[in-house]
Protein backbone atom coordinates (compact mmCIF):
# COMPACT_ATOMS: atom_id res chain seq x y z
CA UNK A 1 0.00 0.00 0.00
CA UNK A 2 0.68 3.54 -0.17
CA UNK A 3 2.39 3.06 3.60
CA UNK A 4 3.80 6.05 3.74
CA UNK A 5 0.41 7.63 3.22
CA UNK A 6 -1.22 5.61 5.49
CA UNK A 7 -1.57 4.40 8.96
CA UNK A 8 -2.18 0.75 9.70
CA UNK A 9 -2.98 -0.84 13.01
CA UNK A 10 -3.29 -4.31 12.90
CA UNK A 11 -5.98 -6.11 14.93
CA UNK A 12 -5.63 -6.54 18.87
CA UNK A 13 -7.28 -8.75 21.31
CA UNK A 14 -9.28 -5.08 22.45
CA UNK A 15 -10.47 -4.26 18.70
CA UNK A 16 -10.28 -7.50 16.29
CA UNK A 17 -10.70 -5.33 12.97
CA UNK A 18 -7.56 -3.96 11.21
CA UNK A 19 -7.86 0.12 11.10
CA UNK A 20 -6.49 2.12 8.30
CA UNK A 21 -6.10 6.09 8.65
CA UNK A 22 -4.50 8.43 5.63
CA UNK A 23 -1.49 10.61 6.99
CA UNK A 24 -3.05 13.16 5.11
CA UNK A 25 -6.39 14.43 4.57
CA UNK A 26 -5.08 14.66 1.11
CA UNK A 27 -5.64 10.67 0.63
CA UNK A 28 -8.71 9.47 -1.19
CA UNK A 29 -10.13 6.47 -0.15
CA UNK A 30 -10.07 5.08 -3.94
CA UNK A 31 -5.91 5.81 -4.14
CA UNK A 32 -5.66 3.04 -1.52
CA UNK A 33 -3.55 -0.51 -3.34
CA UNK A 34 -6.65 -2.94 -3.89
CA UNK A 35 -4.22 -5.61 -3.65
CA UNK A 36 -3.28 -4.90 -0.21
CA UNK A 37 -6.55 -4.11 1.03
CA UNK A 38 -7.57 -7.53 -0.13
CA UNK A 39 -4.48 -9.08 1.55
CA UNK A 40 -5.16 -7.45 5.24
CA UNK A 41 -8.50 -8.41 4.66
CA UNK A 42 -8.36 -12.01 3.48
CA UNK A 43 -5.89 -12.13 6.68
CA UNK A 44 -8.09 -10.60 9.02
CA UNK A 45 -11.74 -10.52 7.98
CA UNK A 46 -12.26 -7.13 8.88
CA UNK A 47 -10.89 -3.74 8.38
CA UNK A 48 -12.24 0.08 9.50
CA UNK A 49 -11.65 2.60 7.33
CA UNK A 50 -11.37 6.08 9.22
CA UNK A 51 -10.51 9.31 7.81
CA UNK A 52 -11.05 9.63 4.63
CA UNK A 53 -13.69 11.36 2.99
CA UNK A 54 -16.66 9.15 1.73
CA UNK A 55 -19.90 9.84 0.19
CA UNK A 56 -22.10 7.60 -1.94
CA UNK A 57 -20.39 7.65 -5.02
CA UNK A 58 -16.99 7.04 -3.96
CA UNK A 59 -18.90 3.96 -1.12
CA UNK A 60 -20.24 2.18 -4.31
CA UNK A 61 -16.81 3.05 -6.67
CA UNK A 62 -14.65 1.10 -3.57
CA UNK A 63 -16.53 -1.56 -3.18
CA UNK A 64 -16.63 -2.15 -6.87
CA UNK A 65 -13.03 -2.84 -6.59
CA UNK A 66 -13.87 -6.10 -4.48
CA UNK A 67 -17.23 -7.28 -5.16
CA UNK A 68 -19.06 -8.33 -8.58
CA UNK A 69 -22.53 -8.22 -7.37
CA UNK A 70 -24.93 -7.21 -4.23
CA UNK A 71 -28.10 -8.66 -2.82
CA UNK A 72 -30.50 -6.09 -1.30
CA UNK A 73 -31.72 -6.98 1.73
CA UNK A 74 -35.67 -7.29 2.05
CA UNK A 75 -35.72 -7.11 6.21
CA UNK A 76 -38.03 -4.76 6.77
CA UNK A 77 -37.07 -0.81 7.94
CA UNK A 78 -34.18 0.26 5.85
CA UNK A 79 -34.71 2.69 3.26
CA UNK A 80 -32.90 2.41 -0.25
CA UNK A 81 -30.99 4.96 -1.70
CA UNK A 82 -30.08 3.46 -4.48
CA UNK A 83 -31.96 2.61 -7.39
CA UNK A 84 -30.64 -0.61 -8.14
CA UNK A 85 -31.41 -1.36 -4.36
CA UNK A 86 -27.63 -1.91 -3.59
CA UNK A 87 -27.05 0.62 -1.25
CA UNK A 88 -29.38 0.74 1.51
CA UNK A 89 -29.49 2.19 4.90
CA UNK A 90 -29.21 -0.14 7.95
CA UNK A 91 -32.19 -0.89 9.82
CA UNK A 92 -33.29 2.33 11.20
CA UNK A 93 -35.13 1.56 14.36
CA UNK A 94 -33.20 2.09 17.87
CA UNK A 95 -33.32 -1.53 19.03
CA UNK A 96 -30.40 -3.55 19.66
CA UNK A 97 -30.02 -6.51 17.54
CA UNK A 98 -27.84 -9.60 18.12
CA UNK A 99 -24.73 -10.59 16.63
CA UNK A 100 -25.31 -12.40 13.38
CA UNK A 101 -23.79 -12.63 9.90
CA UNK A 102 -25.79 -11.12 7.04
CA UNK A 103 -28.58 -13.22 5.44
CA UNK A 104 -26.96 -16.31 6.74
CA UNK A 105 -30.63 -18.29 6.89
CA UNK A 106 -29.82 -18.92 3.21
CA UNK A 107 -27.63 -20.19 0.66
CA UNK A 108 -26.94 -17.22 -1.15
CA UNK A 109 -25.50 -15.64 1.97
CA UNK A 110 -23.11 -12.24 0.92
CA UNK A 111 -19.21 -12.51 1.43
CA UNK A 112 -18.79 -9.02 2.57
CA UNK A 113 -21.08 -6.71 4.62
CA UNK A 114 -19.90 -3.09 3.89
CA UNK A 115 -20.93 -0.13 6.16
CA UNK A 116 -20.19 3.36 5.88
CA UNK A 117 -21.44 5.92 8.59
CA UNK A 118 -22.77 9.24 6.95
CA UNK A 119 -23.29 10.73 10.70
CA UNK A 120 -23.23 8.75 13.93
CA UNK A 121 -25.80 8.54 17.08
CA UNK A 122 -24.46 10.54 19.50
CA UNK A 123 -25.89 8.00 22.51
CA UNK A 124 -25.16 4.74 22.49
CA UNK A 125 -25.70 2.78 18.96
CA UNK A 126 -22.42 1.65 18.42
CA UNK A 127 -21.99 -1.46 15.82
CA UNK A 128 -20.63 -4.18 17.40
CA UNK A 129 -18.79 -7.08 15.41
CA UNK A 130 -17.04 -10.34 16.76
CA UNK A 131 -14.93 -12.38 14.84
CA UNK A 132 -16.40 -16.09 14.47
CA UNK A 133 -13.03 -17.85 14.46
CA UNK A 134 -12.07 -15.88 17.89
CA UNK A 135 -15.60 -17.33 18.99
CA UNK A 136 -15.13 -20.82 17.98
CA UNK A 137 -11.58 -20.94 19.67
CA UNK A 138 -13.26 -19.53 23.03
CA UNK A 139 -16.28 -22.31 23.47
CA UNK A 140 -15.62 -25.02 25.74
CA UNK A 141 -15.36 -28.15 24.59
CA UNK A 142 -18.36 -29.69 25.32
CA UNK A 143 -20.37 -26.97 22.77
CA UNK A 144 -17.65 -27.68 20.43
CA UNK A 145 -18.84 -30.71 20.25
CA UNK A 146 -22.15 -30.68 20.08
CA UNK A 147 -21.83 -27.68 17.09
CA UNK A 148 -19.42 -30.16 15.52
CA UNK A 149 -21.66 -32.71 14.89
CA UNK A 150 -25.21 -31.14 14.17
CA UNK A 151 -26.57 -28.85 11.78
CA UNK A 152 -29.12 -26.10 11.14
CA UNK A 153 -32.14 -26.33 8.97
CA UNK A 154 -34.14 -23.85 7.66
CA UNK A 155 -36.95 -24.64 6.14
CA UNK A 156 -39.57 -22.68 4.30
CA UNK A 157 -42.61 -22.69 2.23
CA UNK A 158 -41.76 -22.40 -1.66
CA UNK A 159 -43.19 -22.71 -4.99
CA UNK A 160 -42.71 -24.71 -8.09
CA UNK A 161 -41.91 -21.12 -9.88
CA UNK A 162 -39.29 -20.32 -7.26
CA UNK A 163 -37.73 -23.55 -7.33
CA UNK A 164 -37.35 -23.26 -11.55
CA UNK A 165 -36.54 -19.93 -11.43
CA UNK A 166 -33.56 -21.05 -8.56
CA UNK A 167 -32.55 -24.00 -9.88
CA UNK A 168 -32.23 -22.19 -13.30
CA UNK A 169 -34.88 -25.00 -15.04
CA UNK A 170 -37.56 -23.50 -16.56
CA UNK A 171 -40.04 -26.52 -17.74
CA UNK A 172 -39.01 -28.08 -14.12
CA UNK A 173 -41.55 -30.44 -13.07
CA UNK A 174 -42.78 -31.00 -9.31
CA UNK A 175 -42.15 -34.89 -9.86
CA UNK A 176 -38.28 -34.18 -10.94
CA UNK A 177 -37.85 -31.58 -7.89
CA UNK A 178 -36.34 -33.71 -5.53
CA UNK A 179 -33.31 -35.22 -7.81
CA UNK A 180 -32.39 -31.64 -7.36
CA UNK A 181 -32.05 -32.03 -3.95
CA UNK A 182 -28.19 -31.92 -2.49
CA UNK A 183 -26.81 -31.94 0.88
CA UNK A 184 -27.29 -28.18 1.42
CA UNK A 185 -30.25 -27.53 -0.50
CA UNK A 186 -33.88 -29.76 -0.02
CA UNK A 187 -36.96 -29.94 -1.84
CA UNK A 188 -39.76 -32.31 -0.64
CA UNK A 189 -43.97 -32.24 -0.33
CA UNK A 190 -45.31 -32.48 3.37
CA UNK A 191 -48.86 -32.25 4.04
CA UNK A 192 -49.68 -31.30 0.61
CA UNK A 193 -47.07 -28.15 1.05
CA UNK A 194 -43.71 -27.54 -0.78
CA UNK A 195 -40.94 -27.11 1.01
CA UNK A 196 -36.87 -25.70 0.66
CA UNK A 197 -34.76 -26.55 3.44
CA UNK A 198 -31.59 -25.13 3.38
CA UNK A 199 -29.19 -26.78 5.80
CA UNK A 200 -25.64 -25.28 6.91
CA UNK A 201 -23.33 -26.73 9.30
CA UNK A 202 -22.76 -24.88 13.10
CA UNK A 203 -19.05 -24.95 12.69
CA UNK A 204 -17.76 -23.53 9.30
CA UNK A 205 -14.73 -22.46 7.19
CA UNK A 206 -14.97 -19.09 6.22
CA UNK A 207 -14.12 -18.11 2.38
CA UNK A 208 -10.26 -17.06 3.17
CA UNK A 209 -9.65 -19.30 6.39
CA UNK A 210 -8.47 -23.05 7.74
CA UNK A 211 -9.67 -21.93 10.73
CA UNK A 212 -13.53 -23.32 12.19
CA UNK A 213 -15.70 -20.51 12.88
CA UNK A 214 -19.20 -19.86 14.11
CA UNK A 215 -21.89 -17.51 12.82
CA UNK A 216 -25.28 -18.13 11.46
CA UNK A 217 -29.00 -17.21 11.98
CA UNK A 218 -29.90 -19.33 15.25
CA UNK A 219 -29.20 -16.40 17.85
CA UNK A 220 -30.72 -13.92 16.09
CA UNK A 221 -34.20 -15.76 15.32
CA UNK A 222 -34.07 -16.87 19.14
CA UNK A 223 -33.61 -13.82 20.95
CA UNK A 224 -34.39 -11.05 18.23
CA UNK A 225 -37.62 -12.49 16.22
CA UNK A 226 -38.24 -15.00 18.79
CA UNK A 227 -38.47 -17.48 16.42
CA UNK A 228 -38.25 -21.29 17.93
CA UNK A 229 -38.65 -23.61 14.44
CA UNK A 230 -36.38 -21.57 11.96
CA UNK A 231 -33.74 -22.87 12.03
CA UNK A 232 -34.36 -26.35 13.66
CA UNK A 233 -31.33 -28.84 13.79
CA UNK A 234 -30.70 -31.18 11.20
CA UNK A 235 -33.74 -33.21 12.89
CA UNK A 236 -36.37 -30.81 12.68
CA UNK A 237 -35.74 -30.41 16.52
CA UNK A 238 -35.28 -27.23 18.29
CA UNK A 239 -31.88 -26.19 19.40
CA UNK A 240 -31.67 -26.21 23.69
CA UNK A 241 -32.04 -22.84 25.03
CA UNK A 242 -28.47 -23.74 27.20
CA UNK A 243 -26.60 -24.28 24.03
CA UNK A 244 -28.12 -20.87 22.25
CA UNK A 245 -27.88 -18.82 26.00
CA UNK A 246 -24.00 -20.30 26.03
CA UNK A 247 -23.19 -18.92 22.29
CA UNK A 248 -24.90 -15.54 22.75
CA UNK A 249 -22.68 -15.29 25.57
CA UNK A 250 -19.41 -15.82 24.76
CA UNK A 251 -19.83 -14.68 21.51
CA UNK A 252 -20.59 -10.96 23.33
CA UNK A 253 -17.86 -11.39 25.24
CA UNK A 254 -15.93 -10.58 22.43
CA UNK A 255 -17.61 -8.45 20.43
CA UNK A 256 -15.91 -5.23 20.23
CA UNK A 257 -18.13 -1.65 19.69
CA UNK A 258 -17.28 0.53 16.99
CA UNK A 259 -18.01 4.16 17.77
CA UNK A 260 -18.73 5.35 14.56
CA UNK A 261 -17.09 8.96 13.58
CA UNK A 262 -18.71 10.35 10.32
CA UNK A 263 -17.31 8.59 7.13
CA UNK A 264 -16.08 5.40 8.55
CA UNK A 265 -16.25 2.92 6.34
CA UNK A 266 -16.42 -0.96 7.78
CA UNK A 267 -15.28 -4.05 5.21
CA UNK A 268 -16.22 -7.25 6.99
CA UNK A 269 -15.89 -10.27 5.64
CA UNK A 270 -19.68 -12.12 6.21
CA UNK A 271 -18.67 -15.65 5.85
CA UNK A 272 -16.39 -14.72 9.40
CA UNK A 273 -17.45 -12.26 11.31
CA UNK A 274 -20.98 -11.15 12.85
CA UNK A 275 -22.38 -8.47 13.82
CA UNK A 276 -25.09 -6.31 15.23
CA UNK A 277 -25.41 -3.09 17.56
CA UNK A 278 -26.27 -1.43 20.85
CA UNK A 279 -29.43 0.13 21.45
CA UNK A 280 -29.70 3.87 19.51
CA UNK A 281 -30.24 6.71 22.04
CA UNK A 282 -30.84 9.39 19.12
CA UNK A 283 -31.77 7.10 16.43
CA UNK A 284 -32.92 10.39 13.80
CA UNK A 285 -28.80 11.30 13.54
CA UNK A 286 -27.75 8.46 12.99
CA UNK A 287 -27.36 7.48 9.35
CA UNK A 288 -25.31 3.91 8.12
CA UNK A 289 -25.35 2.86 4.98
CA UNK A 290 -24.93 -0.29 3.79
CA UNK A 291 -23.73 -3.01 0.89
CA UNK A 292 -23.55 -6.77 0.89
CA UNK A 293 -22.11 -7.90 -1.71
CA UNK A 294 -19.78 -10.89 -3.72
CA UNK A 295 -16.51 -10.92 -3.75
CA UNK A 296 -14.45 -10.78 -7.18
CA UNK A 297 -12.13 -13.78 -7.86
CA UNK A 298 -8.82 -12.28 -7.32
FE1 LIG B 1 -27.24 -7.11 9.93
Amino acid sequence: MTTNLVNIQLPVLERPLVQIEPVSSELELLKLETENVLSLFKQHGGILFRGFKVDLSAFSSFTDQFCTHYVSNESPGREMLSEDGRIQTVNIGERHFPLHPEMAREPWQPDVAWFNCESPAQIQGETNVCDGIAAAKAFPKELTKFLAKNKLAHTLPTTLAWCANYLKKPNLTITELSKYSTDELRFEIKNGELLRTYIRPMLHKPMFSEEWAYGNFLVFARKQLGIRNFPTLGDGSEVPDEIVDEIERISNSLAFDIKWQKNDLVMLDNTRFMHGRNPIGDPQNRRIYTQFGYIKNN
